[in-house]
């Protein structure tokens, strides 16, 4: 059976995207198309461009959409490339762009996608499969240093250095459980607990092999050029980079001047372009959490194009 994704927060995005009757919306992270669907049934006629790099989530969403007809279209790409993509595939500027950041639990459990290391399967982790970079590059490939820094930085894990050793030390590492053990090791913890040793170390080489922070990056500057005025942006994370982030960019463009602190008088002459709809972040409910433990990590952060 196709594992299912259960979406996180769906009223709450709903909400943020400030729905419009015949209203054009973009969702950069089709996945499952649950979000979708949401932003569909909000408003009469809104219509909807769905993104994402994943083929299979785009067969998935493609059967749950099909009802809504020509309302829909979908998009083998890469949000990061969001202003050639709504430029391309709609031709005008659109009323809300909604990102659910990560890997969809279909991914995740498809064992053969090598994203968990809780099943046995090929080092992968490719949102893309048409990608040519994998984890096995990753794993295998690259100095001591660049994994210590991935690991470090993407996974924010504090044994970075010693878990980098113990892997260059063990190659040719070729299965995700092959790595999951080498990295257990490395940490001296036990398998056992509430989380793995490995999921810090996974988490940063799948965020390597897909480019993430990159793809956020260019995502958020194409999205605030296609929005129109008081269209809105909307996005989750889960993962506190990203959420630094997008905070620290929805900020800065919110703002009439990004000087650096101490200077007398503005000399950037940055304008904002947008306006915070919410100043502090948004979480799932504890009823969501409970039902839904993804969703313990979630934050929502959502601005609106003036
Ligand atoms: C958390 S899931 C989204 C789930 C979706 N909101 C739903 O309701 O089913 C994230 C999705 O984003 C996709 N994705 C991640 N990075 C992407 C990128 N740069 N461009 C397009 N899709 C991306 C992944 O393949 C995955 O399907």
């Amino acid at each position: 059976m196709v594992p299912q994704h259960v979406p996180v927060m769906v009223k709450e995005s709903v909400t943020a995207l400030n729905i419009r009757p015949h209203g054009r919306y973009v969702d950069g992270t089709l996945g499952g198309g649950g979000h979708a669907e949401a932003i569909l049934e909000a408003a009469e006629g809104t219509r909807l461009l769905g993104i994402d790099l994943d083929g299979d989530a785009l067969d998935a969403a493609t059967v749950r959409l099909s009802s809504y007809g020509d309302r829909v279209s979908l998009v083998r790409a890469n949000f990061g490339d969001v202003r050639s993509i709504v430029h391309d595939h709609i031709g005008s500027l659109v009323d809300g762009i909604f990102l659910d950041l990560g890997l969809s639990s279909m991914q995740l459990d498809t064992g053969e996608r090598g994203f968990s290391f809780r099943r046995e399967a090929q080092l992968d982790m490719r949102f893309d499969s048409r990608q040519r970079a994998t984890a096995h590059e990753v794993v295998n490939r690259y100095s001591v240093e660049s994994l210590s820094d991935v690991i470090a930085r993407l996974g924010e894990e504090p044994r970075a250095r010693r878990i980098a050793r113990e892997i260059v030390a063990n190659r040719p590492i070729r299965t995700t459980t092959q790595l999951a053990e080498v990295v257990r090791r490395a940490t001296g913890r036990p398998a056992r607990g509430r989380i793995h040793p490995a999921t810090r170390t996974f988490q940063a080489i799948r965020m390597e092999v897909n480019r993430e922070m990159d793809n956020l990056t260019r995502g958020l500057e194409g999205a605030i050029e296609v929005l129109n005025a008081g269209g809105r942006l909307a996005v989750i994370s889960y993962h506190s980079l990203e959420d630094r982030l997008v905070k620290q960019k929805l900020r800065a463009e919110s703002s009439d001047c990004i000087c650096p602190p101490g200077l007398p008088q503005c000399v950037c002459g940055h304008k904002a372009s947008l306006r915070l709809v919410n100043r502090r972040v948004i979480r799932p409910s504890i009823d969501e959490v409970q039902a839904n433990p993804r969703a313990r990590s979630a934050r929502m952060r959502v601005a609106e194009r003036i």
